[in-house]
């Protein structure tokens, strides 16, 4: 078991960030499910290399955890170019971006997370940078400054967003190729719990993927991390394969239930039925009333609530639906 305990000794060193660049796949045909945006993304990246011209700048959106800073560096690895990363948030002044964008090479790529909160001044640098790969900036100080025009080579812009609605309508409008990911199937996610076992080498039966995949909430980075949990069961239980119950009884004690929802997930249902009779209520007073921030409840938890049917939006607000009560096992007054 030496090599077992080398691999709790490391564990403790990376945090969940890292893990997840080891476990990310890197070619496309690696990448599972996203059936749509793959085929396109191929066709479009084949295409940019017969003409030998850098690909479109594209924009990807969807919530965390579904793979786009994933599929960022696949694109620059497919393409066979460099990527530069930066974050919307990050970038606070002109010049961060400026310094970014001059220092792009011919065909890179560049990935911009969180691109929907950069501040609009920065943003309407990339206008000019996307559209004629020009770089337009001021330099000098008051009373005597002008205009600089500095030519970039040509690059493709990669954005990603949990919020597609937060993007300004001239920056969307300049990416020519826009893909929204959607949550992964069962099945789609027992490929990527299998994947995750070889990579990390530790073998899990068929029927434990399964379970895991159904309880990850449509997501691979949940899969993932909920596999690391596990495995840090089977491997106290000096387990060389991770097992149905062990499997159950880990989220058991992670408090993951059946449908893969976790503690925040029932206190918002449950806040609503309890507090708010079932709703409608508006999301500023679920906000308060669950302390988690409304970007929170709206980009993380929402969706996926929203997407099993456990929770609606209405012009009013937010309500439960009877799949909700009837999971929580509450009667409906
Ligand atoms: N299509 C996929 N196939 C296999 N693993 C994936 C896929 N999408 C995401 N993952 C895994 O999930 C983790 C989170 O993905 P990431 O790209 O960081 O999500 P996002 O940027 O959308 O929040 C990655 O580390 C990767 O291991
Ligand atoms: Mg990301």
């Amino acid at each position: 078991m030496e090599k077992d305990e080398s691999v709790i000794k490391n564990y403790n060193l990376f945090d969940d960030k890292t893990l997840d660049n080891t476990i990310r796949p890197e070619s496309i045909d690696e990448y599972i499910g996203q059936t749509d945006v793959k085929e396109n993304i191929k066709v479009f990246v084949e295409a940019a290399k017969m003409r030998k011209e850098s690909l479109d700048h594209v924009l990807l959106y969807g919530p965390p955890g579904l793979g786009k800073t994933t599929l960022a560096f696949i694109i620059a690895h497919e393409l066979g170019t460099n990527i530069k990363t930066a974050s919307g948030p990050s970038i606070e002044k002109t010049g961060d971006l400026a310094a970014i964008l001059s220092s792009l090479e011919p065909g890179d790529v560049l990935f911009i997370d969180e691109i929907h909160r950069m501040p609009r001044y920065i943003e309407e640098i990339l206008y000019p940078a996307m559209e004629d790969f020009s770089l337009d900036i001021i330099v000098g100080s008051e009373g005597n400054s002008r205009n600089i025009k500095i030519d970039l080579p040509p690059f493709t812009l990669v954005g990603a967003t949990t919020r597609a609605g937060d993007i300004s309508a001239p920056l969307r409008d300049r990416f020519g190729i826009v893909n929204k990911l959607q949550f992964y199937t069962v099945d789609e996610l027992t490929d990527i719990v299998r994947r995750t076992s070889r990579v990390l080498d530790m073998p899990i039966d068929d029927e434990a993927a399964v379970e895991l995949a159904m309880r990850s909430r449509g997501t691979p980075r949940i899969a993932n991390r909920l596999f690391k949990r596990v495995r840090d069961f089977a491997m106290v239980k000096k387990k060389d394969t991770i097992d149905l119950q062990t499997t159950k009884e880990a989220l058991k004690r992670l408090q993951v239930d059946e449908m893969g929802l976790d503690n925040t997930d029932r206190e918002l249902l449950l806040a609503i039925i309890n507090k708010f009779n079932g709703g409608p209520v508006g999301i500023e007073a679920l906000s308060s009333s669950i302390g988690e921030e409304v970007t929170t409840i709206e980009d993380v938890y929402e969706p996926y609530l929203l997407q099993v049917g456990l929770l609606k939006r209405t012009a009013r607000g937010r309500v439960v639906t009877d799949k909700a009560y009837e999971l929580l096992g509450i009667e409906k007054r």
